[in-house]
């Protein structure tokens, strides 16, 4: 956390380094947007988009205004975009010339003044030499701080070195690196759910939880992002990332506190405690797909060595058992998987419960679950038993009945208009602009994200484990239903 009292009096400026590029345009200035309606940006808060291209402000605001538009346009009212883009400069700045720090600084003014937060919504082979012209512009005093996205490293090894040169100018305290899945609605709820209620703590554990599902699955292919995610692949573009946070939501002991450093403490705690996996069991825990030619997302699809137009070895798809080493989830496995191509674009959590210990009720008592929807809708719900109403012959029959458990279900349920969903940008700037870190990823945490990773890595190496093709539209390869499969009586739930 960021000493409020340093940056409290000062004036905010925000530097999207980056500003005219994909993501800024489809999230970043959308979300930037939407604080300003809402009143989350303050009066006087400047923003500055850096990007190489000498569009001109005029330009650049008028690109940005269409990118809100078509971002958030439904939601927008009128005068918003008038006085959000009047907080806007644009300044060409190449990071490649020794300039850009001394010409940044004399857009900023009197820099003493400032709480500057950069956002370096660049490659990341660019965030050594930015943050090399920030600190030599004296630009990375506190409370300036970074926010730094993902690919943090393709390995360990690479991670530290990104992370060494970013810490060279901003301490730890003051790099914020975001994960976007940390800052969805529902993503968040999980801490609400696990640790606002006694209910569900209790039975949070092996002695009650058969298993975790884990899916995100993607309807789209690689498509003009082929040359950044054929060096990646599912494991270190996804599941690195997302999926492994998603983990370590759900399998987290309770923090103390609702602080950073409490909650990444636990966090990274699940990280370490993952069961290494290695050449004697990466074929049974680990599943690597690549889509074939097939039809999804409504169109028919080449292939995703067509559409290279060479041979690759690169999986689209990842499927694995993972095993968290400690008392609480020792026999539990976690199975997590992420594709793209697939069938169905869902991102969900199932906690399945273990089924009864002894049915008075013979096969009909189905063993309850928790089944938490992160997209495209959002829901949680709890799969009850209940008693079938009314009378038979036969005497008492059951039946399931899905609880949710879901705030924007009760609101449409009342015929009440639920909130906007927001781009889960939107609470990771906001937190970013206010100085507080919780919701974003410790140095530590992706450290020990890459070494397990890193281990998968090396034993597909080992054993020569190529992907499996799979056909574009299906849930990737025979390999990834195996995988859960072959522990009796668990099947993903498609
Ligand atoms: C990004 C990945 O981090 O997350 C993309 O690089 C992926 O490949 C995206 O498509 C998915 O995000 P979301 O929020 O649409 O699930």
């Amino acid at each position: 956390m960021v000493s409020s009292s340093a940056a409290g009096s000062r004036q905010q400026v925000f530097v999207l380094v980056g500003g005219t590029g994909d993501l800024a345009m489809r999230m970043l200035w959308p979300s930037l947007a939407m604080l300003d309606q809402d009143g989350f940006l303050s009066d006087n808060l400047r923003i500055i988009s850096v990007a190489r291209e000498d569009c001109g402000t005029e330009v650049c605001v008028d690109r940005i205004g269409n990118a809100v538009t078509k971002r958030v346009g439904e939601s927008l009212e009128p005068g918003t975009l008038a006085r959000f883009r009047k907080r806007i400069v644009h300044v060409a700045l190449d990071a490649a010339k020794d300039d850009w720090g001394a010409k940044l600084k004399a857009e900023l003014g009197d820099v003493d003044g400032l709480d500057v937060v950069f956002f370096l919504s660049v490659s990341p082979s660019l965030f050594k030499p930015i943050c090399e012209h920030i600190e030599r512009a004296g630009l990375n005093k506190a409370p300036n701080r970074v926010i730094i996205e993902k690919p943090i490293g393709r390995d360990l090894a690479s991670s530290k070195v990104i992370n060494d040169s970013v810490a060279h100018a901003f301490d730890e305290s003051r790099t914020f690196r975001i994960d976007h899945y940390l800052g969805k609605e529902t993503v968040q709820n999980l801490i609400a759910l696990r640790f606002g209620n006694v209910v569900f703590e209790p039975l949070w554990n092996s002695q009650t939880i058969d298993h975790v599902q884990i899916t995100i699955a993607e309807t789209v292919g690689v498509g003009e992002r082929l040359g950044y995610y054929d060096e990646y692949g599912a494991i270190r573009d996804m599941l690195q990332n997302h999926l492994l946070q998603l983990v370590c939501l759900l399998a987290m002991e309770p923090p103390s506190a609702l602080s950073s450093d409490a909650l990444r403490d636990e966090k990274v705690k699940v990280l370490r405690s993952l069961k290494p996996i290695t050449v004697d069991n990466v074929k049974d825990h680990t599943a690597r797909g690549q889509y074939g030619p097939g039809f999804a997302d409504g169109h028919p699809v080449a292939g995703y060595e067509v559409e290279k137009g060479s041979p690759s070895n690169t999986e689209t798809f990842v499927a694995i058992k993972a095993e968290i080493a400690n008392w609480r989830w020792a026999g539990t496995p976690f199975y997590l998987r992420t594709g793209k191509c697939l069938p169905s674009r869902s991102t969900e959590i199932v906690i399945q419960f273990k089924p009864l210990p002894h049915s008075i009720f013979g096969s009909e008592a189905k063993a309850n679950r928790l089944h938490i929807r992160l997209q495209p809708d959002e829901d949680i719900s709890l799969t009850v038993m209940n008693k079938a109403p009314g009378l038979t012959a036969e005497g008492t029959h059951l039946q399931s009945l899905d609880l949710s458990l879901s705030l924007i279900k009760a609101f449409e349920g009342n015929g009440e208009k639920a909130p906007r969903r927001r781009i889960a940008y939107e609470r990771l700037i906001l937190d970013a602009l206010q100085g507080n870190n919780a919701q974003f990823v410790r140095r530590d945490e992706v450290e020990a994200a890459w070494m397990w990773v890193d281990g998968i890595i090396d034993s597909w190496t080992k054993t020569s484990m190529k992907p499996q093709q799979y056909p574009a539209g299906t849930f990737g390869p025979v390999s990834g239903y195996r995988l859960i499969e072959r522990d009796e009586g668990r099947t993903w739930n498609d």
